[in-house]
C-alpha cells in the first residue's frame, strides 16, 4: 500500500524559472548568454546545467554560437515552471505545487494545509492513484495527458457566501476552455459536469470544512480530460466520456489551459466573496446549459422526478417543468437525460 511519502513534488529553482521566462518571453529570438549572466545574474555553468536538466524534462533548445539560446520545444506534459509562467501572464499569482503522481490532489491540498502552507494554493498532478468523484464515485485518473487539479482557499466566512462557488467555477471554466475548441460548443451539465455533444470531459468536486457555522476551508477539485484519447479509457467510459483532444481534433496546450483554469477558479472565488459580477447566476448559466429544453429525470432520495429542464433559479437549483405545467426546483443530486 502506498503512503503519502511516496509522492514527490517536482520543484523548480528560481534559476530554472528565470531562464525559461527569458526564453518564453522571446519566442522568435535568441536570448544571449551574456543577458542571462549579466542582467539576470546566472553563472554560465548554472545556465548549461539548467538547460540540460530542462532538456531531460522535455524542453529543447537551439544554441547558436554568438547568438545565444532559443526555446524550440515545450514538454507535452504538465510542468510547474510553465504553469507558473502562463499563470503570471494571465495575472493569476497562485502558488502551484506539481506532483507527477499523487493519491488525490484534494487529499494533498488537505495535507499541505495541515503542514501550514499559506492559502490559496493549488495542487496539480498528471496521475492520481485514488482520484475520487462526486457521490463516492471513482475518477479515472491514469492518463498523464489529462489534468487533475485542486485549489484550496481558507475564507473564514459564512458558508452561504460560497454556496454558488462551484456553479460559478463551472461557468468561468467552461468559457475559458471554449477558446481552445472554437468549433465545438462546450456545455455544463447541472450541477458539476462539463460536456460536449452529450459526453462528459470534466468533473468538479468541492469539499468544505466548517467550524461553528464558519467556512474554514474549501477545496475545489477538477479533473479535465485534455489530450487523452477516449479509445484508451476503461470500457465503461468509452461511450460516455470524451476529451478536448477528441472534441477539437488536435492536441491542446496543457500548461496554458491549466493557467486559464486557475484564473477561472480565482474569478469564481472573487465573484462569490466580493460579489464581483454584473451578471446573475441564471443569466450566466443559461447559454452554457446542456440540459435546457430536454426531458430529464432527477433522483431525489428514492424518488424519481421527471420534467423538462428549464434553466437554474437564483439559488442555483435546476428548474424542471412538469407535465401539468408546474415548475419544481431540484436542489441537489444527479440528473439524467431521458432516452
Ligand atoms: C465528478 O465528476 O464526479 C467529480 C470529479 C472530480 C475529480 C477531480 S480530479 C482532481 C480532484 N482530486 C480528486 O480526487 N477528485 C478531484
Amino acid at each position: 500500500m502506498s503512503t503519502e511519502t511516496d509522492y514527490r513534488e517536482t520543484k523548480i529553482t528560481e534559476d530554472e524559472f528565470t531562464i525559461l521566462k527569458a526564453l518564453l518571453d522571446a519566442p522568435d529570438d535568441f536570448v544571449s548568454g551574456s543577458l542571462l549572466t549579466e542582467q539576470l545574474g546566472i553563472a554560465r555553468p548554472a545556465i548549461w546545467g539548467t538547460l540540460e536538466k530542462l532538456r531531460n524534462q522535455g524542453f529543447d533548445f537551439e544554441a547558436v554560437h554568438n547568438c545565444g539560446y532559443r526555446l524550440i520545444q515545450e514538454p507535452e506534459v504538465l510542468h510547474p515552471a510553465l504553469i507558473r509562467y502562463y499563470s503570471k501572464k494571465a495575472a493569476t499569482e497562485m502558488d502551484v505545487r506539481y506532483f507527477p503522481v499523487i493519491d488525490s490532489t484534494n487529499n494533498e491540498a488537505e495535507r499541505q494545509m495541515a503542514y501550514g502552507r499559506k492559502s490559496p494554493f493549488a495542487i496539480a498532478s498528471s496521475c492520481q492513484t485514488q482520484g475520487r468523484g462526486r457521490l463516492g464515485r471513482e475518477w479515472y485518473s491514469a492518463s498523464a495527458d489529462n489534468l487533475y487539479l485542486s485549489v484550496l482557499f481558507e475564507p473564514d466566512i459564512a458558508p452561504q457566501q460560497l454556496q454558488h462557488f462551484t456553479l460559478w467555477a463551472g461557468i468561468y471554466i467552461c468559457r475559458a476552455l471554449q477558446s481552445f475548441t472554437p468549433k465545438a460548443a462546450l456545455k455544463i451539465k447541472w450541477p458539476n459536469d462539463l460536456h460536449c455533444d452529450g459526453r462528459k470531459f470534466a468533473g468538479m468536486l468541492t469539499e468544505a470544512k466548517m467550524d461553528s457555522n464558519r467556512l474554514r476551508s474549501i477545496i475545489f477539485g477538477i479533473g479535465i480530460n485534455l489530450n487523452s484519447n477516449p479509445s484508451n479509457y476503461p470500457k465503461e467510459l468509452r461511450t460516455i466520456a470524451t476529451s478536448l483532444y477528441a472534441i477539437h481534433g488536435a492536441t491542446v496546450p496543457l500548461n496554458k489551459i491549466t493557467a486559464r483554469v486557475l484564473q477561472a477558479i480565482n474569478q469564481a472565488y472573487e465573484t462569490c466573496i466580493h460579489n464581483k459580477t454584473t451578471e446573475t447566476l441564471p443569466d450566466a448559466w443559461s447559454p452554457l446549459s446542456s440540459l435546457d429544453g430536454k426531458p430529464v429525470t432527477a433522483l431525489q432520495g428514492d424518488q424519481e422526478i421527471s420534467g423538462i429542464a428549464n434553466g437554474i433559479d437564483i439559488s442555483g437549483a435546476l428548474r424542471l417543468t412538469q407535465l401539468d405545467g408546474s415548475t419544481i426546483a431540484i436542489r441537489a443530486g444527479d440528473v439524467t437525460l431521458k432516452k
